[in-house]
C-alpha cells in the first residue's frame, strides 16, 4: 500500500513540475512576443489637407475611433486588471501623454492599417485588421484629421500584461487579439465603391467597421470578440432582422443602447451610411442562426 502511495505521489509531483514548466515556458514566450519589435512593410500615404477630405476624416474618426480613444481622442483606460492586463486606448493627440507628436504619416499607417504601435509593439484589441480595408483616401482623411487635432494633456498608464495575460499570449488563445498576426501586410489598398446608399457601399462599411468581429464571418451570429457568453445575433435575413424595415433599422441605430454592441458609434453614421448598411444586410443570403459555441 505504502509503495502505491509513493508511486502516486511521484506521479502527482511530476505533473506539478510539468505544469509549472509549461506555465514558465508560456510566460516566457508571451513576454518575448509582447516585447518584440514587429517589422512590417508600410506603404505610406499623404495625409489629407483639403477641407472636404478633413471633414470626411472628422466624421470617420468620430464613428470609427472615438468609442475607444475618447470623443476628444485623448485616450481612456480600457482594461485594468493587474493579473490579466492594464491596457489604455492611447491618447492620440500631441498633448502631454499623447502619441501624436511621435507619429509621422508612416507611423499612423503602421498602427491603423498594420496593427503595430509607435515603438514597434504588436497592438492588442485595436481593430487594425478591419481598418486594413480602408481606401487610401479614407485612411488619408482620418490621419489628416487626427494629425491636426488640438492637443489634449492626459497621461495614461503604460500597457502592461500581467502573468495571466502573458501566459495566455504565449500559449496561444490571446493571439486572436493581436491583428498584426492576421493582416496581409503587403495587400494593396482597397478600391472602394462610390459613397451612396447602396449594398456595395454598405459592404465596405461592414468590412471596415468590423461587424464580423462579433456577428461572425458570415454575419449569421457569433461570440462577441470571441467571448462565448455574449452572443451577437444573426444579421442576415435568416435572423431576427427579417422582421425589420429600413426605417426601423435607422430608428434602432439612433436610439438603442447596449454594453457590447457599439450603438454609440453606429448612431453617428449618416442616413446614407445606415441605408447602405441596411441594404447590404438585406442583400445577404438568409442564413440560419450560427449555433452558439458549446
Ligand atoms: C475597440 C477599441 C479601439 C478602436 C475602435 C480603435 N482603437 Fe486605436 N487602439 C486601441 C487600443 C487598446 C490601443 C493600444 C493597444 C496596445 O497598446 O497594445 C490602440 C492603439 C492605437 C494607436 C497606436 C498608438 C501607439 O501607442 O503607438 C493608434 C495610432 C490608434 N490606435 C489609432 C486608432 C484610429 C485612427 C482608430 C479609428 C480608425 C482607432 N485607433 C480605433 C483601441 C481601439
Ligand atoms: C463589439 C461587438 C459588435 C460589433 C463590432 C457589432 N455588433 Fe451588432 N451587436 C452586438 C451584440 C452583443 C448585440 C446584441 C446586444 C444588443 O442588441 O445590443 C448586437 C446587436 C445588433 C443588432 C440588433 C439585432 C436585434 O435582433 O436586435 C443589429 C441590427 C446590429 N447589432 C448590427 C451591427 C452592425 C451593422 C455592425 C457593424 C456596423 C455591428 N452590429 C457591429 C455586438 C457587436
Amino acid at each position: 500500500m505504502k509503495r502505491v502511495f509513493r508511486w502516486v505521489g511521484g506521479i502527482v509531483a511530476a505533473l506539478v513540475v510539468l505544469a509549472l514548466a509549461a506555465f514558465g515556458f508560456f510566460y516566457w514566450r508571451g513576454g518575448q512576443f509582447l516585447a518584440a519589435v514587429h517589422d512590417v512593410p508600410v506603404e505610406t500615404i499623404a495625409p489629407a489637407a483639403d477641407e472636404a477630405a478633413l471633414a470626411r476624416g472628422a466624421h470617420l474618426a468620430a464613428v470609427y475611433c472615438a468609442d475607444c480613444h475618447g470623443e476628444d481622442f485623448g485616450g481612456q483606460p480600457m482594461i485594468d486588471d493587474a493579473a490579466f492586463a492594464v491596457l489604455p486606448a492611447p491618447n492620440l493627440t500631441r498633448g502631454r501623454g499623447g502619441v501624436g507628436g511621435r507619429l509621422d504619416a508612416a507611423g499612423w499607417v503602421r498602427a491603423v492599417r498594420h496593427g503595430v504601435g509607435v515603438d514597434g509593439r504588436a497592438l492588442f484589441i485595436m481593430p487594425s485588421e478591419y481598418y486594413a480595408n480602408f481606401s487610401r483616401e479614407d485612411l488619408a482623411a482620418v490621419v489628416g484629421h487626427l494629425m491636426a487635432l488640438p492637443p489634449v494633456d492626459r497621461e495614461l498608464p503604460e500597457r502592461r500584461f500581467g502573468p495571466v495575460g502573458r501566459t495566455l499570449t504565449g500559449a496561444g488563445p490571446l493571439r486572436e487579439g493581436f491583428p498584426v498576426l492576421r493582416i496581409a501586410h503587403d495587400a494593396p489598398f482597397a478600391v472602394v465603391p462610390p459613397i451612396g446608399e447602396t449594398a456595395e457601399y454598405g459592404a465596405y462599411i461592414a468590412r471596415t467597421f468590423g461587424c464580423p468581429a462579433c456577428h461572425g464571418a458570415n454575419l449569421a451570429g457569433g461570440p462577441t470578440h470571441g467571448a462565448p457568453e455574449i452572443f451577437s445575433p444573426n444579421l442576415t435575413p435568416g435572423g431576427p432582422l427579417a422582421a425589420w424595415s429600413e426605417q426601423s433599422f435607422l430608428d434602432q441605430a439612433r436610439s438603442r443602447q447596449g454594453e457590447h454592441m457599439p450603438w454609440r458609434a453606429v448612431a453617428k453614421m449618416t442616413d446614407e451610411e445606415l441605408q447602405a448598411l441596411w441594404r447590404y444586410l438585406a442583400s445577404l443570403p438568409a442564413l440560419p442562426n450560427n449555433p452558439p459555441p458549446a
